[in-house]
């Protein structure tokens, strides 16, 4: 098993790898961050498995074709075969003018058939209509310290304010996945996405706020 796992953050427990490799030893695994914090950690990422390999880029899900070009990608991975496309809670600090569809969908391009694509994304689709309009009265009001104030979503996520997360719509979200063949149960809450919990156990869905999906390519 291969993975390109980009937007990685700081080690912790189960990295990508040591899921992967704990199933399947000889998985290789490209681990992508633009975060200095996550490059001087990065060491805690190459702790493969012997019989596997990792590697650590420093590199901008922005800049794919650097990411593709990079010689480490390409001793880590056969691109020939399928790849594991890991995006999990990064693709919203893209703001629109960033352009995430175009970014993903350039790297799905560069995969052959029968890879996969697992992403998650914030979004306030869960979140009560009222609540969603008091966080942008609360930007307005100042008292979030923002430099500039979002009059409404289309400004809070063209990439002019400043801020830290841009949410996405279920459309916006189903776009990343055009062309692919969505694995049960489709596009759901990550809460949703085959629990191993009973729901009173699962945090509410405006809790959670994450939508996520696992797709191939055919
Ligand atoms: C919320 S963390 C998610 C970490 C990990 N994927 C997880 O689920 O535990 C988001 C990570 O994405 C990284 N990131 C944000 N924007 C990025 C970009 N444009 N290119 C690469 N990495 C980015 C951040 O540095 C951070 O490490």
């Amino acid at each position: 098993m291969q993975f390109l796992d980009i937007g990685t953050g700081i080690p912790s427990a189960d990295n990508t790898h040591e899921v992967a490799q704990s199933v399947v030893p000889e998985s290789r695994v490209v681990y992508v961050d633009n975060d200095p914090m996550v490059l001087v950690h990065a060491r805690a990422l190459l702790t493969s498995d012997p019989a596997g390999a990792t590697a650590y880029l420093d590199a901008d899900l922005r800049d794919p074709e650097k990411i593709l070009a990079d010689p480490q990608l390409h001793t880590t991975l056969d691109l020939s075969q399928p790849v594991g496309l890991v995006l999990i809670a990064v693709t919203h600090f893209l703001t629109d003018d960033d352009r995430p569809h175009e970014h993903v969908a350039r790297l799905l391009d560069a995969l052959p058939s029968g890879s996969w694509l697992a992403l998650t994304h914030f979004t306030t689709d869960h979140i009560p209509n009222q609540i969603v309009e008091r966080m942008y009265a609360e930007f307005a009001s100042g008292r979030m310290k923002q430099d500039a104030v979002p009059r409404d979503r289309a400004e809070f996520a063209s990439g002019r304010m400043k801020q830290d997360a841009v949410p996405r719509d279920r459309a916006e979200f189903a776009r990343f996945f055009t062309g692919l063949e969505l694995a049960e149960p489709g596009i759901v809450p990550v809460t949703e996405w085959r629990p191993q919990v009973p729901p009173e156990q699962r945090p509410a869905l405006a809790d959670a706020s994450i939508y996520g999906a696992v797709a191939r390519k055919p």
